[in-house]
């Protein structure tokens, strides 16, 4: 399959019930932020030079760096200090070339520290063994939870090592029981926060996620694991307020990127993706929930043979919004559904509701001529979004494996 170029498809409103037109623009994804954070734009970090960080290495901390050690409690021990010692800013260090051993550990604020940098320099090896999780009940291996202004880069590598959790799936291994796997890199309520740089592979399912959190700025991450790998999406944002996210290079065996409900300003830009699924909107309204997604700016992506391209998604019988979502400048190779996408040039979209169409729940994008008029869905002229049959092996808001 040759490239196809994906010029602009402007989504202009939708709703699983109601239709309601509204065009956006790139510029108006962050513009608004009337009913947002009022903190300082993404576009702004919040760095700025001032007393030298108080630097807390783990090494210092009992961390030992060895094959068959454990240096969950070393780097509780450091977190503790690096967020309460002062008010001064503090890094916390993990140092380049030792590969670190970590159990499922959270790493909470408030913190007294006005700002924390995590320097991760080395390697952290998640446990391969999934009784870990599920002996304790536990979905995420490292945590960082009600911080503000946290800093997280460094070049090093997070290994979520999940071979385990990936053969013992009942979409790879049928006979097994539907598990929720872990998330390797979670985010939750952290604000002013900025992430980049790190690689973060093999997740047990969910690389990283960002939920309930606001002005957030992603960018510089490689995410990897086997095309074949169940669930794993890249980077998964919900209830969250800009985020920008940029720069990425993701191959992974779900969404590179999905952004589910309670998403608002959103923008990602200069994302590779591929093998995986693509980049999705949704699903939203799963057992008939209500979902809001808007303000969603989608462009520069080049998607590298993915199953599908950049889609909304949605389960029937739900409902609510996904409002002024913006494709644009999208270039797919080798994507095995590309009418998945909208994968015609210079079009303008308006989106049907799903259930209304009898599809099961990937919404059927109705495609019109750039001239043509979207408020009159009776001059719809083609149109094709997925498939009318949700594909099984798609499921990935499913998850429950
Ligand atoms: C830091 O101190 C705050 C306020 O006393 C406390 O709530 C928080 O749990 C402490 N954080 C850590 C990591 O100990
Ligand atoms: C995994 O851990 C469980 C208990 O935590 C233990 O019984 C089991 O032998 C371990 N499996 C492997 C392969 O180490
Ligand atoms: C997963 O399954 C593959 C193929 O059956 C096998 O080679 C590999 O050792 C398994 N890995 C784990 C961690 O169970
Ligand atoms: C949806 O309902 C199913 C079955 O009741 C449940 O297992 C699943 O966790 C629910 N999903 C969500 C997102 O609430
Ligand atoms: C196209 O993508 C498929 C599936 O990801 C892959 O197996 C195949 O090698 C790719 N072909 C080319 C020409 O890149």
């Amino acid at each position: 399959m040759g490239p196809r170029k994906l010029l602009l498809a402007s989504v202009v409103a939708m709703s699983f019930f109601l239709y309601v037109p509204h065009l956006a623009s790139s510029e108006e994804v962050f513009a608004d932020s009337a009913d947002g954070p009022t903190a300082e734009s993404p576009g702004e970090p919040w760095l700025s030079p001032g007393p030298q960080p108080w630097v807390v290495d783990v090494d210092d901390y009992g961390a030992e760096a060895v094959a068959d050690g454990d240096d969950t409690e070393a780097f509780l021990g450091a977190w503790r200090d690096a967020c309460n010692s002062s008010e001064n800013p503090s890094t916390f260090l993990v140092p380049e070339g030792k590969t670190y051993q970590l159990m499922p550990v959270s790493f909470h604020g408030p913190c007294r520290a006005a700002s924390i940098t995590a320097m991760i320099r080395g390697t952290l090896e998640a446990p391969s063994n999934r009784s870990v999780w599920l002996d304790r009940g536990l979905q995420e291996w490292i945590t960082f939870e009600g911080v503000d202004r946290l800093h997280v880069l460094g070049g090093g590598t997070l290994n979520g090592n999940g071979q385990q959790w990936w053969n013992n799936s009942c979409k790879v291994n049928k006979p097994m029981r539907c598990v929720t796997g872990p998330t390797a890199l979670y985010f939750r309520r952290c604000t002013h926060l900025i992430v980049e740089d790190l690689e973060v592979r093999d997740s047990m399912q969910m690389h990283v996620a960002i939920a309930y959190s606001w002005n957030v700025l992603v960018s510089k991450l490689f995410i990897t694991a086997p095309g074949w790998s169940p669930n794993t999406d890249g980077i998964h944002v919900s209830n969250s307020k800009e985020v920008s996210i940029s720069d990425c290079a993701i191959s992974t065996g779900d969404d590179c990127i999905a952004i589910v409900t309670g998403s608002m300003f959103v923008r990602i830009t200069g994302i590779s993706c591929g093998p995986g699924h693509g980049i999705s909107i949704g699903s939203l309204g799963e057992n008939n929930s209500w979902a809001h997604v808007s303000d969603v700016l989608v462009e520069k992506a080049t998607l590298l043979g993915t199953t599908n391209g950049v889609r909304i998604k949605t389960w029937q019988g739900g409902h609510g919004y996904a409002e002024r979502i913006t494709f644009q400048d999208i270039t797919m190779h080798n994507v095995t559904n590309p009418e998945s996408a909208v994968a015609v040039s210079n079009i303008r979209c308006s989106l049907a509701a799903a259930a209304a169409v009898g599809c099961s729940r990937h919404i059927l994008l109705h495609c019109l001529p750039a001239n043509s008029n979207p408020a009159l869905p009776a001059a719809v002229l083609g149109w094709l979004l997925h498939s009318t049959h949700a594909s099984n092996s798609d499921q990935t808001s499913q998850r429950t494996e």
